[in-house]
């Protein structure tokens, strides 16, 4: 849900207008001609400051002498640093008065930020220099005036101890510390516990004990393995003076490691902490978020805030949640840092290291060492928790919209019926805020008198339902909400006990305190209330970064983090909650901002889990923080209609994967703006094959659901066939994401971690290692360059042999095509798909063998009933090769009825048909095979899936 109009108006990106004047004197004591004293020689300096990179423009006066400019930028170390020639401009003699050119200016700078720079004009005379660099007018950037590290030298252990593999080292400051933005802490323990043998984590906390923590039941902090680890995949190893730390596999490749050459070793303030690792040149670094950005995180120039914003996506802020976790693929390996840490943080890349800032907490890293993708993806949501399970219903189609004709029941009934009578999938009924009494939770308008008995019907037929729920409670006299909340005193307050005020949607609103003990409890009745008079099948919850329209005071640290891309000019308290608000027993928002869209998704999973007993809960939530994924899915919140945005959507969802939230999606066609025919179509093509697929417009726009155009409509149709076609493969994908915590939607490094062409691939994705889609991202093609990774890669289409060796492709993508391609060696269980989930699940079964270059395939099938926690189940593993194809069955608990009807053999390499089908050595009569183009296709069977059984064919 986008904020209102006022609250989106942002203040532009740092562009502040300012004149420098510069003298040009002679001070050499060389005469050389004449020399003009103009205080307006440079003009109109306009510039931005983001992500580490200084842009800009500005109109120079001409002189009658060769010039150069150049731009200078001051470290915070105090050193003025040249960045190179930026701008040269050579002029003639001549006469003219004034002539003004243009000049732009853009760079990388310093890690260390900038807090001025200025501009320099050189002038060049026949070999001599003139400068005049007093009189350069600077502008402060960030963060105040410079300050000098000279004084930060870190700490040194001062005692050493090991205790059942843990290794705890006692630290005291060196000298008297430097206080670059706040009061050093003296003495730290650090602790380096061995937790299996691919993750160590290593703690830096202050011996006091004042800093914030994390609970462990809010965010996970894993558990260590109880035996001894026999053979560990890192060595840790330190320094004592100063203390740094490094992580190196056995091989001696050195992982991390915090003693980054002409850097603070270790600054360990109250509110500012900074700490920073090697990294290679050119690092492929993934991770770190939210954020609107390129999947692979540009290693030069990455400046990544984590706090939590309601910001759509703007490239490369800072956004709804907060992920301090990184992936690196070093040389077809695997590994990644996690940063246990709630605070605000800037974390930087630049050439050859990664700098953490973080203003408050602790340092609690653990690092693990994959070594493939998926084993890394395992280790972390081991510490964080593996992510929810899924019901099988929100694998289909959903449909939303805000405002429109949605602002009543017949409205969105209407909306329903035309979807169907399109023939065009759907599962899944939203509603946003319109169904609301003025924008109340737990309330039905007036339009919806009749909601509740829809929502039967749509039961009846088997489709789901979703309602949007705000965490800001209004505070209206009898509202139960808020008065339940009094009486459990679960609103949030400031110190001095008084209510929080703020303001979202329904006017003047309190928040709940999601650490009150009562809070849970209180949240929980609500939700169970409401649900009698909305039978709803999972909740939406929008706006918990938290957003409010209003700014309210609060306590600004000293460092001032790159909130909302404004370096210097947004400040924490940026339409949130304020910072000097204090949870349950002290807990200080300014710790814990990035905690409330998590914590409410907990105990909005709780209530959720309470109310249907057994039974796997969706929670959409927008904001998120490390293990949001065990409780909750998630959406890319109000992206806009526009091609970029397309594009965004492929990075972003494959980031999520990353932090263990393997459900999401972002809004098909693009939420905020007008969409066009062309844009929707190939969203509705690429969005399709998102794991959370849902269309969804704002509200003053245009309606954009996929019947209203001819072409929409036929590419829905084409890409959701192959959705529900694929089903059971895509319900697998998600139980596997549940257990061994392994990502649905892939890079394509995923399943070629040492080809180096992919690193960089944002544009394609894979589902499991089976589906690869090639989207097409620009408007007016038709056509779509992707690369194809090693193997045989089959057209989903016609079956036939697209690629057989790694390389890019031209692939023919006119408007209701969209590519896709099956992995040679993977056998896709498939159903025949009907317009929902659950009709779809009734249908036969068949597989889709795509046999690699030496005529095999393989494959799994994991079947339950779609809803339960502790499901029975039943899990089936494939295998073909020759002319045989063996199903085994290696769980069997649950029922599978549909059976399986025919099998689709890809690259069939046989100039005959064979004649004769035999299941478990006998002929099955009526089963017939056919080839065509290498395609052989075995039907009339009807294969029972709850034993093991072998298919030949002579
Ligand atoms: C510089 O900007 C000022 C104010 O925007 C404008 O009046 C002036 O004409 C500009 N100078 C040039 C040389 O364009
Ligand atoms: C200045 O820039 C150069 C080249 O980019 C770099 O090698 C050097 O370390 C920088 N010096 C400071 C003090 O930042
Ligand atoms: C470093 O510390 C010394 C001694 O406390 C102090 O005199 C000096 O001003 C400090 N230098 C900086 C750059 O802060
Ligand atoms: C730091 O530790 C030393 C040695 O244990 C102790 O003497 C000192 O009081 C501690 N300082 C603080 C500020 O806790
Ligand atoms: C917030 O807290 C700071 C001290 O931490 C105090 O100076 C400031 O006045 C407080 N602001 C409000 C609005 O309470």
């Amino acid at each position: 849900m986008w904020v209102t109009p006022r609250m989106s108006v942002r203040t532009g990106r740092t562009k502040i207008s300012l004149l420098i004047f510069l003298v040009l004197s002679c001070f050499c004591g060389q005469s050389h001609g004449q020399y003009v004293d103009d205080p307006s020689a440079i003009q109109n300096v306009t510039y931005t400051y983001e992500n580490y990179v200084l842009s800009g423009s500005m109109m120079l006066k001409s002189f009658p002498y060769n010039m150069n400019a150049y731009i200078y930028y001051q470290t915070y170390n105090g050193v003025w640093n040249f960045t190179g020639t930026i701008i040269t401009v050579h002029w003639q003699w001549e006469n003219a008065e004034v002539t003004y050119g243009n000049w732009s200016f853009s760079g990388p700078i310093s890690p260390y930020g900038i807090s001025k720079f200025y501009v320099l004009l050189q002038l060049v005379e026949t070999g001599a220099t003139y400068i005049d660099d007093n009189h350069g007018q600077y502008y402060a950037v960030a963060n105040g005036a410079p300050r000098s590290t000279a004084n930060c030298t870190g700490y040194d252990v001062v005692q050493t101890s090991v205790s059942s593999g843990v290794t705890n080292l006692n630290l005291a400051l060196n000298g008297n510390g430097c206080a670059l933005y706040s009061s050093d802490v003296k003495n730290l323990t650090v602790s380096i516990t061995p937790y299996t043998s691919d993750i160590v984590r290593i703690k830096i906390a202050d011996t006091a004990n004042k800093q914030w923590q994390l609970p462990a039941n809010v965010v996970p902090e894993g558990s260590a393995s109880t035996g001894t680890i026999k053979t560990k995949s890192y060595t840790v190893s330190y320094t004592k003076s100063p203390f740094t730390f490094q992580v190196s596999r056995p091989s001696g490749e050195v992982l991390f490691d915090t003693s980054v050459s002409g850097l603070p070793s270790l600054i360990f303030e109250n509110e500012y902490l900074e700490i920073s690792s090697v990294l290679p040149d050119n690092a492929n670094i993934y991770g770190l978020g939210d954020m609107a950005d390129s999947f692979r995180r540009p290693p030069d120039t990455t400046l990544q805030t984590l706090w939590n914003i309601d910001q759509g996506t703007t490239r490369k802020n800072n956004a709804y949640g907060s992920h301090p976790v990184y992936y690196e693929l070093r040389n077809g390996l695997v590994h990644g840092v996690f940063l246990r840490n709630s605070n605000g943080m800037d974390i930087a890349l630049v050439p050859g290291q990664i700098t953490y800032r973080v203003i408050g907490g602790v340092l609690d890293f653990y690092v693990f060492t994959g070594p493939t993708p998926a084993g890394a993806l395992d280790q972390y949501t081991s510490i964080i928790g593996k992510p929810a399970f899924v019901p099988r219903w929100t694998l289909g189609f959903h449909q939303c919209r805000y405002g429109g004709t949605w602002v009543s029941t017949q409205g969105i009934k209407d909306t329903v019926d035309s979807l169907q009578q399109a023939g065009l999938y759907l599962d899944t009924v939203w509603a946003d805020i319109n169904y609301m009494n003025a924008y109340d939770d737990f309330t039905l308008g007036s339009g919806f008198w009749d909601w509740n008995a829809y929502v039967a019907t749509l039961h009846q037929e088997h489709l789901y339902h979703v309602p949007i729920v705000d965490p800001g409670i209004p505070i209206v006299n009898g509202y139960r909400p808020y008065q339940d909340g009094l009486s459990s005193d679960v609103f949030l307050k400031w110190p001095n006990g008084s209510l929080f005020f703020g303001q979202v949607w329904p006017g003047v609103t309190v928040w709940a305190d999601w650490f009150h003990p009562e809070a849970g409890t209180w949240w929980s009745n609500e939700i169970k209330n409401f649900h009698q008079i909305d039978s709803f099948d999972g909740l939406w919850i929008d706006m918990n970064e938290a957003s409010n329209f209003v700014t309210p005071e609060g306590y600004e640290p000293a460092y001032t983090i790159n909130n909302d891309g404004a370096w210097g000019v947004t400040g924490l308290n940026t339409r949130t909650l304020s910072t000097n608000l204090t949870h349950y027993s002290g807990v200080a928002e300014y710790n814990v901002h990035n905690l409330f869209g998590h914590y409410e998704a907990i105990h909005t999973h709780n209530a959720l889990a309470a109310l249907n007993p057994g039974k796997r809960t969706f929670v959409l939530s927008r904001s998120s923080f490390a293990g949001t994924g065990h409780y909750s899915q998630k959406w890319n919140g109000d992206n806009a209609a526009t091609w970029d945005d397309l594009y965004l959507s492929i990075p972003q969802i494959m980031s999520n994967q990353l932090f263990g939230i393997p459900m999401v999606g972002s809004d098909i066609c693009g939420f905020n703006g007008e969409t066009t025919e062309e844009l929707c179509n190939r969203w509705a093509q690429l969005g399709a094959f998102y794991p959370f697929s849902r269309h969804h417009h704002s509200t003053g726009m245009n309606d954009s659901f996929f019947f209203l155009w001819e072409s929409v409509t036929e590419s829905a149709l084409k890409a959701y066939t192959i959705r529900y076609t694929l089903l059971p493969y895509l319900y697998g994908l998600m139980q596997q994401a549940s257990t061994i915590g392994n990502a649905v939607f892939r890079p394509l490094w995923w399943d070629n971690p040492s080809d180096s062409n992919t690193y960089g691939i944002d544009t394609q994705f894979t589902l499991g290692n089976g589906i690869l889609v090639t989207p097409v991202l620009t408007e007016g093609a038709t056509s779509v360059t992707g690369y194809f990774p090693d193997g045989i890669w089959y057209d989903w289409y016609t079956g036939g042999v697209e690629s057989s060796s790694a390389g890019y492709k031209t692939l023919d993508a006119n408007l209701t095509h969209v590519n896709v391609h099956i992995k040679g060696g993977v056998i896709l269980p498939a159903q025949y798909p009907a317009k929902t989930v659950y009709n779809t699940t009734q249908n036969p079964y068949f597989l889709i063998a795509a046999l690699d270059s030496k005529g095999t395939s393989s494959g799994s099938l994991y079947v339950d009933d779609g809803v339960s926690v502790r499901s029975a189940y039943t899990q089936l593993n494939f295998g073909l090769s020759g002319s045989s194809l063996t199903i085994g069955v290696s769980k069997n608990s649950f029922n599978i009825g549909p059976k399986l009807n025919s099998v689709q053999i890809l690259g069939f390499n046989a100039t005959s048909v064979p004649s004769t089908i035999y299941l478990n050595g006998r002929t099955i009569t009526g089963a017939k095979a056919s080839l065509s183009q290498q395609v052989l296709d075995i039907t009339g069977l009807s294969i029972g899936l709850n034993s093991n059984s072998v298919l030949q064919w002579k």
